[in-house]
Order: structure tokens, then sequence, then C-alpha cells
């Protein structure tokens, strides 16, 4: 069966993630690596986990509910817990802004239907999550990239793709995957202006908000269009939409994450999950809902600490190893280094001898480009491996860059 060509315009055009080509490799348990984007499972709140499940086991009715089919919008104490803890001074939140989704992802894919017509141009950084990419392709999308450097978008960049026709912005302003950086206060005030004067729809990624190792981080998008709107106005008025999800603070694979939105356009969302899944698993709904309200700001506590010692020891030990000429990010949180190497180096190959010659793996940094480009780049991820696992696979990684650069250099 030739299912090629029986395959859509649209399904034709989807291409594999090369980070989940590559972490198909990542099986293999010799291989130290510093690629996959995922959070440590030996910090799962596995025993909170187990209780919760236990006491809903110990209420039939309860259990049952959780093993119901359920409302699209989202199990109701999930939401309001949303609403609460998302809230800004001049953004209250209702249920009504709020829908339960199957993780960030589902939401970004969701906020493509309703709002990205195929072939629409949009703005995105330079790099971005992949992810982001592989939905707004669904959508046929044409991208505007938008540069970037150590305080996030370069304004000038973004304001020219808005003079230039772009009506959609896509940006991560916390700890960015892959980057590391954060968007500076001065600028998310900008990009919310440039918002407003262009008639631009912002979606907010917030996913790794929450996971700062230094100061918090500065206000969201949200909150700065609510000061710039004034008290009450948002649902009306608002243009930034905010996306949210347990993965990187609870489990990713609860599949719990949410949108934020006015109510009009929540609803549009509503009718495309409905279409999609009817609703995301109720007994994930409720786990989650339980976690974040007894442990998660303790969990998160604990989290902050343990990543924050090993990007500290990633960032130290590419200060001591690394060759001059190669640069890289020093993130305040999230869980990502972003490297340049030297013009005319190639991150690919590179990828290749260090799986082969030193058993560690990256990820290459032109997937995260949305034009193409970005060949001596690549990302570092220090949240699975221990801090002295990291000094000494970065001192090997630096090791082999340096005669990689040596010989280009020959
Ligand atoms: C920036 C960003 N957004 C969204 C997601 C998807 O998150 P979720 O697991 O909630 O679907 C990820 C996952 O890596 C991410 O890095």
């Amino acid at each position: 069966m030739n299912w090629e060509a029986k395959f859509s315009s649209d399904a034709g055009a989807i291409k594999a993630s090369e980070i989940r080509e590559l972490l198909k490799v990542l099986a293999d348990p010799g291989i130290m690596s510093f690629a996959g984007g995922i959070p440590d499972p030996a910090l799962f709140p596995m025993l909170q986990a187990g209780r919760i499940a236990e006491n809903l086991a110990a209420e039939p009715d309860r259990d049952c509910q959780a093993m119901q089919y359920s409302q699209t919008e989202g199990y109701p104490p999930l939401r309001h817990w949303i609403a609460e803890h998302h809230s800004t001074p001049c953004v209250t939140l209702g249920t009504e802004n709020i829908l339960v989704t199957n993780g960030a992802q589902q939401s970004l894919m969701l906020l493509a239907s309703a709002l990205i017509n195929g072939g629409q141009t949009i703005a995105v950084a330079e790099p971005t999550y992949l992810g982001a990419l592989q939905v707004f392709g669904t959508r046929r999308a044409r991208y505007m990239p938008i540069e970037t450097d150590r305080d996030g978008l370069v304004m000038e960049s973004l304001e020219s793709a808005c003079k230039n026709g772009a009506r959609l912005l896509y940006t991560i302003p916390d700890y960015q995957n892959p980057g590391g950086f954060s968007l500076s206060e001065d600028r998310r005030r900008r990009v919310v202006e440039l918002a407003h004067r262009y008639d631009v729809t912002v979606l907010e990624d917030a996913a790794y908000r929450s996971l700062y190792y230094d100061a918090p981080p500065p206000p969201s998008l949200l909150e700065l269009e609510g000061e710039y709107l004034g008290p009450g106005q948002w649902d009306d008025r608002g243009r930034i939409i905010q996306l949210g999800t347990v993965s990187k603070t609870l489990m990713p694979g609860l599949r719990v994450g949410w949108t934020i939105a006015p109510r009009i356009l929540l609803e549009r969302l509503v009718l495309l999950k409905q279409a999609s899944d009817l609703h995301t698993a109720t007994y994930n709904q409720i786990l989650a809902h339980e976690l974040a309200r007894d442990i998660l700001d303790r969990h998160v506590g604990t989290l902050r600490q343990v990543y924050g010692q090993r990007r500290d020891s990633m960032v130290s030990a590419l200060q001591q190893y690394l060759p001059d000429g190669v640069d890289f990010t020093e993130p305040e949180g999230g869980m990502f280094v972003w490297l340049t190497l030297p013009t005319g180096m190639d991150a690919k190959p590179l990828l290749e001898k260090a799986l082969a010659e030193e058993k560690l793996a990256f990820v290459p940094g032109a997937a995260f480009h949305a034009n193409g480009g970005g060949e001596n780049t690549l990302r570092l991820s220090f949240a699975t491996c221990s801090a002295e696992d990291i000094t000494d696979g970065m001192k090997r990684l630096s090791a082999l860059i340096r005669r990689e650069y040596l010989a280009i250099a020959a």
C-alpha cells in the first residue's frame, strides 16, 4: 500500500522531530545525556501521588467520578486553582478563562487551529521551542524569526516583524527552551505595547516560569498587559494568551496543562478541544489538582535547589573548560544552556563524534531555527544528570570541541 500517496497535504508536510529521533538513541544506558528537555524522574512526587490514588480508591463515588467522562473545560477544582494562582493585580481570572488541556502542547495545537490561517506569517524567537514549530507547521505557517540576545527578543527585530505583517507572536519569556535566556522586564513592557500598537496576538508560553534558581522572574506578559490596560479590562481587550503546564514541576506523564484566555476565545478553544478528545483524563486532573494544592510549593522548592546546583555545575564547568571562542548562556532558571560554537563548526557531526567517542548526547541547535541556520549551535540540558556527571561530561565535551576546533583551524 502506498500510504505516502494517501496522506493529506497537511499530514504529508509534517516532519519528524529531530529530538524525538535522537531520543531513540538515548535508550542506551551507557550514554550520558544532556539532550532531552525532560525533568528528572527521580524527583517525581510518587509517594504523594500514590497516597492520593489510595484515598480515591477508598471513596468509591469519587473514584468512579475520576473514571467517568467529564466536562471539556476541565475539572472545576483544578480550573479554580489555576484561576486563583494566575490572577494578577489587574487581571482577575475566573474559571471561564481557563481550559485544561493535554499539556501545554495541546494548548498550542488548539490555539494554532483557532488563530492561524493556512500559510499565515507568525513571529517566533530565533531559536525557539521545536514542539511549537511542529504545531505551527501543521498550519503551514510561515515564519518571521526574531533575533535574540541575552535579554531575549530584540525589540527592533520584533517591531520590524510587526511592521511587516506578523500578527501573532509565540514567545517563552522565562528561561527559554532552547536558549536558556529570559526576556527583561523593560522588553516585556515593550512587547505589550507593540502587541497593542500593531494588533498582534501573543502566545506567552510559561512552561518554565516557576523553575527559577536566583531571583524570581520579572512579571509575566499577562500581568503587564493587565497593568497596561487597567483593572478589569483584560477579558475584553486582552491579547496576551498564557499557556501553563504541570509537566516541568510535577510530572509530564500526567499530560495536564492549560490555556488562560479571554472568555470568547476560550469558548472557541473548548469547541476545538471537544472535537479533538472530549476532555483531558479526569483521573489525571484530580491527581494534578491535589498535588498542586497540597505539595506544589514545597516540591518546587526542592526542584529549585536540585536543578539550581546542576545549573551551577554546568555553568562553572563550561567556564573552566570550554576553549575561547565558544559562547554560552548562563540561565537563571529552566533546564537549558545554549552553546554557540565558532562559525564554521557544525553541531551535527560533533554530536556523532560525541556519541561515538565520548558517549555523550546533546541536541544540535539547527532544528530550533524556524527558517534554517544555527548549524553552529547546540542545546545542553542540566536537568537529568547529577552535578558530578555534569562536571565530568562538560569537561569531556569541552575537550572534544577543542580537538574539533583545532582540526578545523589547521
Ligand atoms: C517551551 C515549552 N512549551 C511547551 C512544552 C510542552 O509541555 P507539555 O508537557 O505541558 O505539553 C514544552 C516541553 O518541553 C516546552 O519546552
